[in-house]
């Protein structure tokens, strides 16, 4: 549950403002553990442009988007990427909580609050990865009762090369698929 004062909703486009301030904020604290961001990114207009691809996204089905707001400011952010479905029926999770916010319980709310998502819309299991020695991320995915189920050598590009991540997965539940899936 998040802490008083802080709620988490879905994404919208009348969120990039509120992104844009909030990626300048944190642009330091993010930079070791993101992929390499270009200038716009951290712009108004560079927000608009991304929220609008996410939104089309979340519209196909392949991505769900939430934001962890605090008055009005965007202090983290929970995504479910690659939302596959099928026999998998998997999502892969990504999430950061602003510097000034951290040790709230922020993360672990929010990876719970998508992991109940997940299994209303009927996926079977949510993955995530971590760098090695991001270990305030793995202490989040242990919380919510995700395990280690390997080491995946160079990855993902992140901070600038390609770098070995642990691989976590939680499963939702055990019910069968129908035939018609
Ligand atoms: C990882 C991150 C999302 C955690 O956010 P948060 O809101 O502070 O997380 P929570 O408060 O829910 O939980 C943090 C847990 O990590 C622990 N922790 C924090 N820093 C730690 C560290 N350096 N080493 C080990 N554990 C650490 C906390 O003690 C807490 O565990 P506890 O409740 O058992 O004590 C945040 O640090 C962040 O945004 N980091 C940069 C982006 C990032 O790494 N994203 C994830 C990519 S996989």
């Amino acid at each position: 549950m998040l802490p008083q004062g802080y709620t988490i909703r879905e994404l919208t486009a009348s969120d990039a403002p509120a992104l844009a301030a909030s990626y300048v904020r944190n642009r330091a604290h993010l930079e070791p553990w993101e992929p390499t961001r270009d200038e716009s990114f951290f712009t108004y207009d560079g927000q608009v442009a991304a929220v609008s691809a996410q939104l089309a996204a979340v519209r196909a089905g392949m991505l769900g988007a939430w934001v962890i707001v605090h008055g009005d400011d965007v202090v983290g952010r929970v995504n479910l990427n690659n939302i596959v479905l099928g026999v998998l029926r998997s999502g892969s999770l990504g999430y950061w909580v602003d510097g000034e916010h951290l040790g709230r319980g922020l993360a672990s709310a929010g990876v719970e609050h998508v992991c109940e998502q997940a299994l209303a819309r009927g996926l079977h299991r949510v993955e995530a990865g971590t760098l090695l020695d991001n270990h305030a991320s793995q202490r989040v995915l242990e919380r919510c009762g995700f395990e280690q189920y390997g080491v995946a050598s160079r990855f993902l590009f992140i901070a600038g090369a390609w770098r070995d991540h642990r691989l976590y997965q939680r499963i939702l539940h055990d019910r069968p698929l129908s035939a018609s899936t």
